[in-house]
């Protein structure tokens, strides 16, 4: 897509924002909850590899008889890892179909039964009626509806509440604390949904959540030689939380969401995009600590970036050959430019990966990258036998 094309797709924000329906009023995302099939050892990746401190615990020691949670914290982010602990757990139905992944995308929220209520009487279904915990630091109200397939937001009302976490958790003190990377929040939570199911869940994020979606990229914007797919993206009133939905696209190949579609057998959290304000000194890092990312772009993506960056090239502080040398992508739009890359998924399964975003006033999703970076995800699925 040439540098013009993006800009065509950028538009109007703070119009629609002012547009946006308010009966949902989100504060920011609360925590991420994966089901993994051994939380300690994935804390333990979390920690090592990606920079997380620990935060909180349940488990035997704390009573919780049928699950051990461990919550790690880095700025504003807040993963918690959840393992059953008896063959009884439904969390082992959840870890069979669809092997580690993002079950909760947790939304801080003022008033967690006016949020179910809202959401439950357009339609949401529900999870887990509003229901108040308490323990010796306060209480929490909680409340959860189903999104896309077995993905879940729970509602969390916390202005009561001091303690670590949630009730039931006791404060995490680790001796083990390796060094923070600099992943500051979540930018965005991206979906995979089946074949005509995009729109479904648009609609859905409209009417249940009074999301609007501020940004569209159809097949024939987001495809290369041998697959596609479509994409929209959803935000809510204060542009805090944004949920880009895809769908696989008919194309020569398989698209890398139908690949998705197959190993976590349905729909599901593709990737989370974690904004840092240093990219180079984050990524450094974290390949530092062994996390793989997709093969670079070719030279000529690279030679090419003093053009895509047009009118804000004097603006952009890094060096190109450090970026290239870290394989690290640029894209620009009226606003700004931004940085990004994208790791290679991090469960066993060709599923779930993580983006590394830093935004310099561009508010869009790189959508100039789209076609290099899947021409790299192409040449891993290739490995994989999976295109
Ligand atoms: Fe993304």
């Amino acid at each position: 897509m040439s540098n013009k094309e993006v800009k065509s797709v950028n538009y109007g924000l703070e119009k629609i924002f002012e547009g946006a329906q308010d009966f949902l009023p989100l504060l920011g995302t609360d925590y991420v909850e994966f089901y993994v099939g051994n939380a300690k050892q994935a804390a333990h990746f979390y920690k090592t590899a990606f920079g997380f401190q620990s935060l909180a615990y349940k488990g035997l020691e704390t009573g919780s008889k049928d699950t051990v949670s461990y919550v790690l914290i880095q700025d504003k982010i807040r993963l918690v890892l959840t393992s059953p602990l008896n063959s009884k757990s439904p969390i082992n139905d959840h870890i069979v179909k669809h092997g580690d992944g993002v079950k909760i995308i947790a939304l801080w929220v003022d008033d967690a039964k006016s949020a179910y209520k809202e959401t439950t009487k357009r339609g949401a279904k529900s999870y887990m009626e509003p229901r108040i915990e308490t323990d010796e630091e306060g209480e929490v109200i909680k409340a959860g509806i189903y999104t896309y397939g077995e993905t879940v937001h729970i509602f969390i009302e916390r202005k009561n509440y001091h303690g670590a976490f949630l009730p039931g958790f006791r404060e995490w003190k680790s001796d083990y604390n390796p060094k923070t990377i600099g992943l500051k929040y979540i930018d965005h939570m991206v979906g995979n949904v089946g074949w005509g199911q995009m729109n479904v869940w648009v609609a859905w994020y409209e009417k249940v959540m009074g999301f609007e979606n501020f940004l569209s990229f159809d097949d024939k914007q987001i495809h290369t030689e041998y697959s596609a797919l479509m994409s929209k993206v959803m935000s809510n009133g204060n542009g805090r939380i944004k949920f880009p939905i895809n769908e696989p696209a008919k194309a020569a190949k398989k698209s890398q969401i139908e690949e998705y579609l197959d190993f976590y057998e349905g729909a599901g959290v593709q990737h989370i995009a974690v904004a840092t304000d240093d990219i180079i000194s984050t990524v450094s890092q974290l390949k530092a600590n062994g996390i793989e990312f997709l093969p670079p772009p070719p030279q000529a993506y690279y030679d090419d970036i003093p053009n895509r960056l047009g009118e804000h090239r004097d603006m952009m502080k890094e060096d190109i050959g450090e970026l290239q040398k870290l394989s690290i992508m640029v894209d620009a739009d009226e606003e700004g430019y931004l940085l990004q890359i994208f790791t290679k998924p991090i469960e066993d399964r060709p599923t779930l990966f993580f983006e590394i975003i830093q935004r310099m006033g561009a508010k869009g999703f790189g959508a100039g990258n789209f076609k290099a970076l899947f021409e790299s995800i192409e040449r891993e699925q290739a490995n994989r036998g999976t295109l």
